[in-house]
């Protein structure tokens, strides 16, 4: 079965190849590397020893991707192609709008043309409005407070439409909470350009040297040290998502949004402690204010994507600073060596 993965030599999609490929799929991408190397997918090939069909152009090219259906019999769309940075977002809202949507109509368009009818998205926690009791569930409350998040649900919102018209189309969304987290061998991991802003990479970055400390955004929230909490995932467990969603899209029909998360919520202060502890290096920070936009806490009730698709984490927060400080090692300047 061939899978079409966009925005397949990124982060989460490099992670998804592999495992797609180690479990007998025919992997193609279309990546027009904006945000990524073609060096992860030559290490995915090394490391399964598998090969991948590489496009490189941008997904919103219908001409392109028409090109792609006629050469190979796609059995399921995975979109994860998009721009991702928040506050990049705020200063370049339709740079955003156009990149994350058009390049999701045009799949749809283009799949409508070849018959081809499963369709995995990348969605995001970010999706639900800030006053929901946690765990969040997929019934709760939407809404967003940046582009970057309203680009993720009028996605979701245009693929439940298209849905709904067409009863054959079948649309898993995928909403991810913390991926963090690199694949065991260290080979493949995040590498994202300047000064990160997530917390992991900022650990990485800063434990290696490269950063002089880590700035923790706020001790003065309503969680158990007073730092912000979050759901952080491994990303190898998110990926090993897709391919049960990939399954469900082929034998189920209709829209089901699902939470890709662990369950559990660990705070700044833990992920710091728990990387210094796996990995024996220190990681200097200082408390500093809050973050314009952040909340005190996000983490996902799980129950659904083990319900729907028998899927759940496996890996926890040992398995996630060992692996992303693997890979920062090997990797100190990212795929740029
Ligand atoms: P990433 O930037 O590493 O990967 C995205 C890939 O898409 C990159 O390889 C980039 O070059 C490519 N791309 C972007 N726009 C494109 C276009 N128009 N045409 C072709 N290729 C294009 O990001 P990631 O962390 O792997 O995220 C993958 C998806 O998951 C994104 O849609 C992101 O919004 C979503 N997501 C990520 C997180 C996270 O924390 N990493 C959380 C929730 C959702
Ligand atoms: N944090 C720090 N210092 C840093 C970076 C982060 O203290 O230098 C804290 C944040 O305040 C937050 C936690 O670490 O409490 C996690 O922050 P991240 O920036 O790593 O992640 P977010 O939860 O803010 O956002 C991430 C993705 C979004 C996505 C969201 C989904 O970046 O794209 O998860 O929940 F929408």
């Amino acid at each position: 079965m061939t899978i079409l993965v966009t925005g397949g030599a990124g982060y989460i999609g490099s992670h998804t190849c592999l495992e797609l490929l180690n479990a007998g799929y025919q992997v193609v991408v279309v990546d027009n590397l904006c945000n990524s190397d073609m060096e992860s997918l030559k290490r995915v090939e090394q490391l399964t020893g598998k090969s991948i069909t590489m496009y490189q152009f941008d997904a919103r090219d219908e001409k392109q991707l028409e090109s792609v259906f006629s050469n190979h019999n796609i059995a399921c769309v995975i979109h994860f192609a998009g721009l991702k940075a928040v506050g990049e977002s705020v200063s370049i809202p339709l740079t955003y709008y156009h990149n994350n949507l058009v390049s999701t109509m045009a799949l749809c368009k283009v799949m409508k043309k070849y018959n081809v009818s499963n369709f995995i998205f990348s969605s995001s926690a970010t999706v639900y409005a800030q006053d929901n009791e946690m765990p969040l569930h997929e019934g709760g409350h939407l809404g967003c407070t940046n582009p970057y998040g309203w680009t993720k649900l009028m996605g979701e919102q245009i693929l439940k439409d298209i849905s709904l018209a067409d009863p054959a189309f079948s649309v898993v969304l995928l909403r991810y909470f913390n991926p963090i987290g690199a694949h065991q061998s260290g080979m493949i991991g995040e590498d994202p350009s300047g000064i990160p802003n997530n917390l992991l990479p900022y650990i990485t970055q800063t434990a290696l040297g490269r950063l002089e400390r880590l700035t923790v955004h706020g001790n003065d929230y309503d969680t158990k040290d007073g730092t912000g909490v979050r759901d952080y995932i491994h990303v190898v467990d998110l990926a090993r998502g897709h391919l049960k969603a990939v399954e469900y899209a082929t034998k189920h029909q209709g829209c089901e949004a699902i939470n890709l998360g662990t369950g559990v919520g660990y705070s700044v202060l833990d992920i710091i402690h728990a990387f210094e502890k796996e990995n024996d290096v220190q990681v200097p920070y200082v408390i500093g204010p809050r973050r314009p936009g952040d909340i005190g806490s996000v983490y996902a009730d799980p129950r659904k994507a083990l319900d729907l698709l028998g899927w759940e984490a496996k890996l926890g927060i040992a398995d996630m600073c060992r692996d992303a400080w693997n890979w920062q090692k090997q990797n100190p300047r990212g795929y740029r060596e």
